[in-house]
């Protein structure tokens, strides 16, 4: 891989094949550059789960961190990310990892002749998060070793997702059954082409993936009158939706996490729930990630 900006791009050998490499990482894996590797991280947006792993990856892949605060940098005198990214290149970075609430900003980055470092995508606007999208599908093929037949259900703030729009794509690739859930303001017809819409109620005893989102209040215009308490009891997966899930069906989510508005708190940390283990299977995601674009 020259840089990794989007699923679409990859194929599905590609994918299972990062999957698998992960899981290697897990197992204890190492990898050995046969040079000095540097890497930065450029974090436009808020990130703690995929800001922190990345760094975590490039620890213990041994690559070198250049630091760079976006609010001590020259961004702050109206460098554009161009230009920012054209200089880390200059200095001798060999890979850039971008979050950026932009849309499809590593468009001009990978189309630049002059810029020859690897773009990592860790997540663009609305666009796109692909990093998560691969630690999502190894935590589901850890849990089930296959993707074919599997019932998946996207749930939540489906417009604002990235996470969304890239796991519907993926899944639906890989053989998954998907399915989607949560308010209709929040969902695009587009999606059809993807799964198929259905109340929670429905979902629970029907999926062996619940996938919740977040609601993305930063990116909604209006949400004067939200109400955590009626989205919980309209959209959520409270405790007793989940009781009627199937016995080995499990619960996911991005993180962070609105307790007790997209799933009841006390659901985080449930015996089916893999959200924590998503956490820890980014790190290795993002290893192999580094790894194939180095
Ligand atoms: N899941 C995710 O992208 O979390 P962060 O925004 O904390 O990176």
């Amino acid at each position: 891989l020259e840089n990794l900006v989007s699923v679409e791009a990859l194929s599905n050998k590609e994918v299972m094949s990062l999957i698998k490499r992960a899981g290697e990482f897990k197992k204890g894996a190492v990898y050995a550059p046969p040079e000095q590797k540097y890497a930065v991280n450029l974090f436009f947006e808020n990130s703690t789960r995929t800001h922190k792993s990345f760094e975590m990856a490039e620890k213990k892949l041994g690559i070198d961190i250049i630091d760079f605060e976006v609010s001590t940098s020259s961004v702050n005198k109206g460098e554009t990310l161009y230009d920012t990214v054209l200089t880390m290149d200059a200095l001798g970075v060999d890979v850039a990892v971008i979050r950026h609430g932009d849309e499809a900003y590593y468009e001009e980055l990978i189309a630049s002749t002059g810029i020859k470092l690897a773009v990592v995508n860790g997540g663009d606007g609305s666009g796109q998060h692909p990093s998560q999208c691969l630690l999502d599908l190894m935590t589901i093929y850890e849990e089930f070793g296959r993707f074919e037949g599997l019932k998946v259900a996207i749930v939540g703030d489906l417009t604002h997702s990235r996470v969304a729009n890239s796991n519907m794509q993926m899944l639906k690739r890989l053989g998954a059954e998907v399915y989607f859930s949560g308010p209709e303001e929040w969902y695009d017809p587009a999606f059809d082409e993807f799964g198929t819409y259905l109340p929670i109620d429905e979902l629970a005893p029907l999926v062996d993936v619940m996938m919740l989102l977040r609601v993305q209040h930063e990116r909604h215009e209006y949400y004067g009158n939200f109400s955590k308490e009626k989205y919980l009891a309209m959209h959520g997966l409270t405790e007793e939706r989940e009781q009627k899930m199937k016995e080995m069906a499990i619960i996911m989510h991005p993180a962070p996490v609105n307790r007790d508005v997209e799933l009841q708190g006390t659901l985080v940390e449930c015996e089916r729930s893999r959200i924590v283990q998503q956490m820890t299977n980014g790190v290795y995601t993002r290893m192999a990630i580094l790894e194939a674009v180095l």
